[in-house]
C-alpha cells in the first residue's frame, strides 16, 4: 500500500471488543491473565499496550522498517540505540546535531566510556577518515538541526557497512518524516524519531521512535525499552497515532510554504545566508532533491545584523511564536544559539548565535510572510 494509506491504517484494525473504527486509547497499567503466566498477549504496560503497539506498527511500515519500538521522547529513544553499545566503544557522529543529542552524548554517555567523533557528514573524505576499528555506530542527522546540512545517506552506509568494525547506520529522522525521506531503502540500520515533531504535528505530545529490519536489533531494544523503561504513555501514543494520519498533507503543505519564505528571504537585504535543503544556494540542492521528496518545512537563516538582530527578529514577530521544538501546524521561531543549542555554547559544534531557525506552519503563506517581513523590517 501506499504511504498515505499506510499512515491511516497499518498497525491499526477496529478494536475486537467494541469494533471502535479509532484505536482505543487503553489507559491500562496491567491486564487479567487467564491462568497463572497465561495471558492474552499482554501482561504489564511498561512491557507493551494495545495502543502502543498499533502505532509501533504504523511507524514500522511508513518506515519500509520490520518492528517499531515507541519511546517516551526523542532522547529516551537516542539514549536506547547508544545503550546497543559498550564502554570503550566509538561513535561516529555528524558535527551538527540537535543540542539535547549532543548533551546526552558528551555529558552522559562519554563519562560512561563511549567515545565520540564529530565530523561533517556532508564530505565523503571527511567521514571515511574518522571511522576508526572500533567505530560501532554512525550517527547521522539529515537534515541537521539547526543548519539544515545533507548528507548522502546511501554512500555513508555503503562506507559503513564494508568498514571492518561493520558500525550501524542509524538516522536521526525527525526533520525529514518517512513522508520525505527514507532511510532504511538507503542502507540505514536503524531510524531514530521525536515523535514531538512532524509525526505529532500538534505540538501537543512527547514521544520519541526506533525503527529497523533486523530482528536481532528487535530483541535488544525491546529488552531495552522494558527493562529501563522510558515508555510513553496510551494517550500519547494515540496523539501521534492520530497525528501521523494527517502526515502526508501537512509534509506537502508545510513544505510550500516553506519554499515559498524561503525564495523570499533568500533576496531579503537584512539575510546573510539562508539555509533551506531544496533551495538554489544550498551546498547540497542536488543531493536533497534525490534523497528527500521536498524541501521540508524547517528553514535557518543568519541575519546581517548577527546576534542582536537575530533576538529581535525572533521577539519581534506576532504569528511565529517565540518556542523551541519545530514540526507542528502553527508557526515558530527561535534562536538555536541561546535556546534548543544552548548546550553546545563554548563546544566545538556551537552555534551561530546570529541564526534564525523557523519551523514554518500551516497557516497562510501570505500572513507568514506579512508577519516576518515586519519583524525584519525591526532590524
Ligand atoms: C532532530 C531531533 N532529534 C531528537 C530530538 C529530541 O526529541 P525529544 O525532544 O522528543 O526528546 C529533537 C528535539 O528537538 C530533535 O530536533
Amino acid at each position: 500500500m501506499k504511504f498515505e494509506t499506510l499512515s491511516i491504517h497499518a498497525g491499526q484494525r477496529p478494536d475486537p471488543s467494541s469494533g471502535a473504527v479509532m484505536t482505543p486509547i487503553y489507559q491500562t497499567s496491567t491486564y487479567l491473565q487467564d491462568g497463572v503466566g497465561r495471558h492474552r498477549g499482554y501482561e504489564y504496560s511498561r512491557t507493551g499496550n494495545p495502543t502502543r503497539a498499533a502505532l509501533e506498527g504504523c511507524l514500522a511500515a511508513l518506515e519500509g522498517a520490520a518492528f517499531g519500538l515507541a519511546f517516551a521522547s526523542g532522547m529516551a529513544a537516542t539514549d536506547a540505540v547508544l545503550r546497543l553499545l559498550s564502554p570503550g566503544d566509538h561513535v561516529l557522529a555528524g558535527n551538527d546535531v540537535y543540542g539535547g543529542t549532543y548533551r546526552l552524548f558528551e555529558r552522559v554517555l562519554r563519562p560512561y566510556g563511549l567515545d565520540f567523533t564529530y565530523v561533517d557528514a556532508s564530505d565523503l573524505a571527511q567521514a571515511t577518515a574518522a571511522l576508526r576499528p572500533d567505530t560501532r555506530l554512525v550517527w547521522l542527522e539529515t537534515p541537521t538541526n539547526p543548519l539544515l546540512g545533507v548528507c548522502d545517506i546511501a554512500a555513508l552506509a555503503d562506507l559503513a557497512h564494508v568498514h571492518p568494525g561493520r558500525p550501524l547506520v542509524v538516522v536521526d529522522n525527525t526533520f525529514a518524516t518517512p513522508y520525505l525521506q527514507r532511510p532504511m531503502e538507503l542502507g540505514a540500520d536503524l531510524v531514530v524519531h521525536s515523535t514531538t515533531k512532524y509525526l505529532g504535528g500538534h505540538s501537543d505530545v512527547v514521544g520519541g521512535a526506533v525503527v529497523g529490519k533486523d530482528m536481532d536489533l528487535q530483541a535488544r531494544l525491546a529488552f531495552l525499552q522494558n527493562a529501563v523503561g522510558a515508555v510513553p504513555g496510551p494517550m500519547d501514543c494515540f496523539l501521534v497515532l492520530r497525528g501521523v494520519k494527517t502526515l502526508a498533507l501537512r509534509m506537502e503543505r508545510h513544505a510550500a510554504n516553506a519554499a515559498t519564505l524561503a525564495d523570499r528571504l533568500a533576496g531579503h537585504p537584512s539575510v546573510a545566508r539562508l539555509m533551506y535543503p531544496y533551495h538554489p544556494s544550498h551546498p547540497q540542492q542536488a543531493l536533497a532533491r534525490r534523497q528527500m521528496r521536498n524541501g521540508g518545512g524547517m528553514i535557518s537563516m543568519v541575519l546581517k545584523g548577527r546576534e542582536p538582530a537575530a533576538r529581535r527578529v525572533a521577539e519581534t514577530t506576532r504569528l511565529f511564536a517565540l518556542a523551541e521544538s519545530l514540526g507542528g501546524v502553527e508557526s515558530l521561531i527561535e534562536v538555536p544559539a541561546a535556546m534548543t543549542h544552548a548546550s553546545t555554547m563554548n563546544s566545538p559544534i556551537a552555534v551561530d548565535p546570529g541564526l534564525v531557525r523557523l519551523s514554518v506552519g500551516l497557516e497562510h503563506v501570505d500572513d507568514l510572510w506579512e508577519d516576518l517581513e515586519q519583524a525584519l523590517r525591526g532590524v
